[in-house]
């Protein structure tokens, strides 16, 4: 039997980045909350067999919301990105088997088109790691040192943005943060714990509109990209 798509969505963090009081995943965008957006996404897709998502133990602004769907589950946040996304995961485990997929998505991208998940489910179905979305970098990259100070430039036309949703097995996934862990290494991404236990994962071109909503202007961008988004979905 072909292995299932199962979502974790890490909604724990505090964004503080943004400047607001109120955490990024649960700022309003376009007559909805941000983080309802992005699970809304996941939840109505025929593919998708369940979606778990990491939340603050005690986080009032989720249960205000009252997001409810059957395919929905939840996990307790942690720390850091990564001991959310592993605390989903375990919670992943008694629904799940351990070859699934696990797709990985940041609460804060809810731009996040319909096309882009299909082709990344489609590119990395048969793939022995999995791999990740993301977009070839357009600008010069510059590397300095502690004083600003421009020591080299990479070659960009190898470089790419990181993006999300990141799709790994389940229990390749966990093995890997795990010993990220182990190692005192804090990932930013699940990629970069594949990356640590010696995999290659596979870039997935996506569209640049899949940007996670971190500094104050991000949220006008977003607006107009899920106006741009809704409009293209609903004309097909
Ligand atoms: O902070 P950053 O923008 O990298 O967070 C990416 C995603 O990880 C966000 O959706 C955030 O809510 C989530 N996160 C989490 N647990 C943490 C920190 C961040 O679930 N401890």
């Amino acid at each position: 039997m072909s292995q299932k798509f199962w979502v974790v969505v890490p909604a724990a963090g505090s964004g503080r980045r943004m400047g607001s009081d109120i955490p990024k995943q649960y700022l309003p965008l376009n007559g909805r909350t941000v983080i309802e957006w992005t699970l809304s996404r996941f939840v109505e897709h025929p593919r998708i067999a369940g979606v778990v998502v990491a939340i603050t133990d005690g986080d009032p602004y989720w249960q205000d919301l009252g997001f409810k769907h059957p395919a929905l589950m939840t996990a307790s946040g942690g720390v850091e990105r990564c001991d959310s996304v592993l605390k989903a995961l375990q919670q992943l485990k008694q629904v799940a088997a351990i070859d699934d997929w696990v797709l990985v998505h940041d609460a804060a991208r809810p731009c996040l088109s319909r096309d882009d998940l299909d082709h990344l489910l489609d590119e990395l179905k048969d793939h022995p790691v999995g791999g990740l979305l993301g977009t070839p970098i357009s600008d010069t990259v510059k590397q300095t040192n502690a004083s600003s100070e421009v020591i080299g430039t990479p070659d960009r036309s190898q470089l790419w943005r990181a993006f999300t949703p990141q799709m790994f097995h389940l229990q390749m996934l966990t093995d890997a943060l795990v010993d990220a862990a182990r190692a005192g290494k804090v990932v930013t991404d699940d990629a970069s714990a594949m990356e640590l236990a010696g995999f290659r994962p596979k870039m997935v071109k996506g569209r640049a509109t899949n940007i996670k909503i971190t500094q104050p202007g991000d949220l006008q961008l977003a607006e107009l990209y899920l106006k741009q988004l809704n409009r293209e979905e609903q004309a097909k």
